[in-house]
């Protein structure tokens, strides 16, 4: 009996479901690719680009644009250098400039004794002696707020001309905290050398959810898999989580589901099952990318949260971390706006005096609780 080969397959291509799969058909924003190409069409004859902030809540399409540009850009010119970076992963200036030198050389850097000076100059000396325009996506780039990286790395980015005369650069950031006003995170310095446009990509509708799910089942199932019934429950949870990443995962793992079942259609309980891990998926992929202190954090305050009901005070979670682990305040605020941006947390203003602030988790506690793990 072989066991790895031996089921049949539901999908037709299951990969166009993974979270980095980029897709054929790209609809609905029309609007946004528009404008972002403008901002980057300076650039093609040599000039600076316009500095662009991509804002939208989850799903609704950042990342995806931010590729489709970036692939034009390499089809038709030589000229751009793009550099696509994902602040989840590269969220010091250290690793987003590694990234940089890795496209502007066509591989990494030595690994040690290279300072991030030296890695500057080799970059800014490359690019003005090759008279090439960088451009940088910062993706995700509240993940890089913390401790003023994303401060410090916009500046470089852009002030590359002040040491070398000629060189040319820009950056679009993106974010999915509609509450972030990167205006008021970042320097007065910074913004006024920025000058960004904001883009804004907005939910998308209810029907457009339908056709983009659609679309995608399409070309990753094989007819008849997913019957309309089940289609529906899938567009309906996809909406009540408004975010379309959902309703993606739910249909790989739905699917998965009647495989593993030896079923040749999905039935609603596929989905039901399913949706039990695709309603935390950011949850899972946020935590993914928290350092070990961090997690710990966390842990302790889903553990917390489930003593004070929901609601807590910051003051007591700080005497209740910092037993745990000692820390000042300044870091375990810091922290408090990470899970904040990162939107794991709400935090507001509390209504009694001072500086205390109300916290909640957006996540049921328990669950938090596990993907932090022990
Ligand atoms: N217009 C669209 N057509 C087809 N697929 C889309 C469209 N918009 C988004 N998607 C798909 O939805 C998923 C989420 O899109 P994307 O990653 O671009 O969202 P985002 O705005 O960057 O979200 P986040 O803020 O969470 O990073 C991806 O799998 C992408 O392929
Ligand atoms: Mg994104």
């Amino acid at each position: 009996m072989k066991y790895l080969m031996s089921d049949q397959t539901l999908f037709r291509d299951r990969d166009v479901f993974e979270a980095d799969y980029h897709p054929e058909q790209f609809n609905y924003r029309e609007a946004q690719l528009r404008e972002m190409a403008f901002a980057v069409r300076p650039a093609l004859v040599g000039s600076r680009p316009h500095n662009v902030i991509l804002k939208g809540l989850p799903g609704t399409g950042k990342t995806t644009s931010a590729h489709h540009i970036f692939s034009e850009i390499r089809e038709t010119t030589q000229r751009i250098v793009p550099v696509y970076v994902n602040g989840q992963n590269d969220h010091t200036r250290f690793m987003v400039f590694t990234r940089i030198y890795e496209a502007v050389f066509g591989h990494l850097p030595p690994t040690t004794g290279i300072s991030l000076r030296r890695r500057l100059n080799e970059i800014g000396k490359s690019l003005r002696d090759r008279g090439k325009v960088l451009l940088v996506c910062l993706d995700d780039a509240n993940y890089l707020l913390h401790e003023g990286v994303l401060n410090d790395t916009v500046f470089s980015i852009l002030r590359l001309y002040e040491e070398f005369p000629g060189v040319r650069s820009g950056v679009i950031l993106t974010v999915s905290n509609i509450e972030t006003d990167f205006r008021k995170e970042l320097d007065a310095c910074v913004i006024s050398t920025m000058q960004p446009t904001e883009i804004y990509f907005p939910p998308y509708s209810s029907d457009e959810v339908k056709t983009i799910l659609q679309e995608r089942i399409q070309q990753g199932v094989y007819p008849g898999v997913i019957p309309g019934i089940v289609f529906d429950l899938i567009v309906e949870r996809a909406l009540l989580a408004g975010d379309l990443r959902v309703g993606l995962d739910l249909v790989r793992r739905a699917v998965d589901n009647a495989e593993q079942q030896a079923r040749k259609t999905v039935e609603p309980g596929d989905v039901l099952s399913a949706h039990e891990i695709s309603r935390n998926i950011h949850l899972t992929n946020s935590v993914k990318v928290l350092n070990p202190e961090e997690k710990k954090m966390l842990r302790s305050m889903a553990e917390y949260s489930m003593q004070e009901e929901c609601i807590m005070c910051s003051g007591d979670v700080f005497a209740m971390v910092r037993e745990e682990t000692p820390m000042c305040y300044t870091t375990f605020f810091e922290r408090l706006k990470k899970f904040d941006e990162m939107q794991l947390i709400t935090i507001r203003s509390s209504r009694g005096t001072g500086n205390t602030r109300e916290i909640s988790l957006r996540y049921e506690a328990d669950r938090v609780k596990e993907e932090c793990g022990g």
